[in-house]
């Protein structure tokens, strides 16, 4: 059976670098993967107390939506040298109730997009502490620090760099190897 691939965005902008970086890469993707944007905006900050009550409808109809997916692609901003709180809070809410984890097993890469020169170090190791202790498997290499990426794209978001596409190129026939092993 064809898998599916969860793709996360830890950016709401309308014109994020990191939604338009995604779209080069997903394009990529052998034709026998099924794969889909995943909305987390919508998730309310995570609270224990109301998940033990009254679990918000956002929150059910999120943790339904990660358990049908067998691999995660995760792209990053970095903000102030972490993650976005709004990406944090989705591995939240999947993570929960405790022992129902739905990330747990998943393979899983991380991209970080940054238009500064550090590329998004921070973030990327940030969201790779998350995803350890989460039980994700994630893909080593090729690193995904993609930096300075308003030079990298055109007006229509793609990729204009040859380095650039083929780092991509690189980047999405280990990442096909690596979900295949579980
Ligand atoms: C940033 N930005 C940023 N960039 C970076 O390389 N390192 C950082 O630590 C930060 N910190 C930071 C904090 C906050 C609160 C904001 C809003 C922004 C800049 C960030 O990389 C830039 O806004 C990107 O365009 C965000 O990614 P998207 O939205 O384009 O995908």
């Amino acid at each position: 059976m064809s898998k599916r691939i969860g793709i996360l965005i830890g950016s709401l902008r309308k014109d994020s670098f990191n939604k338009k970086f995604a779209e080069n890469i997903v394009i990529l993707l052998d034709k026998r993967y099924n794969y889909e944007f995943i909305t987390i905006g919508d998730l309310p900050l995570y609270n224990e107390d109301i998940d033990q009550t009254t679990p918000p409808t956002s929150y059910i109809n999120f943790r339904n939506r990660i358990a049908s997916f067998d691999a995660f692609l995760l792209f990053t901003p970095e903000y102030n040298r972490s993650i976005p709180a709004v990406l944090k809070n989705a591995l939240d809410v999947g993570s929960r109730p405790y022992g129902q984890s739905k990330w747990d097993g998943k393979p899983a890469a991380v991209v970080s997009v940054s238009p500064g020169n550090i590329s998004g170090f921070g973030a990327n190791h940030h969201l790779r502490q998350c995803l350890t202790f989460l039980n994700m498997p994630t893909l080593q290499q090729p690193e995904m620090y993609i930096g300075n990426v308003a030079q990298l794209l055109n007006d229509n978001g793609q990729i204009t760099s040859d380095r650039t596409a083929n780092l991509c190129q690189k980047f999405v026939a280990a990442y096909e190897s690596w979900i295949e092993k579980f």
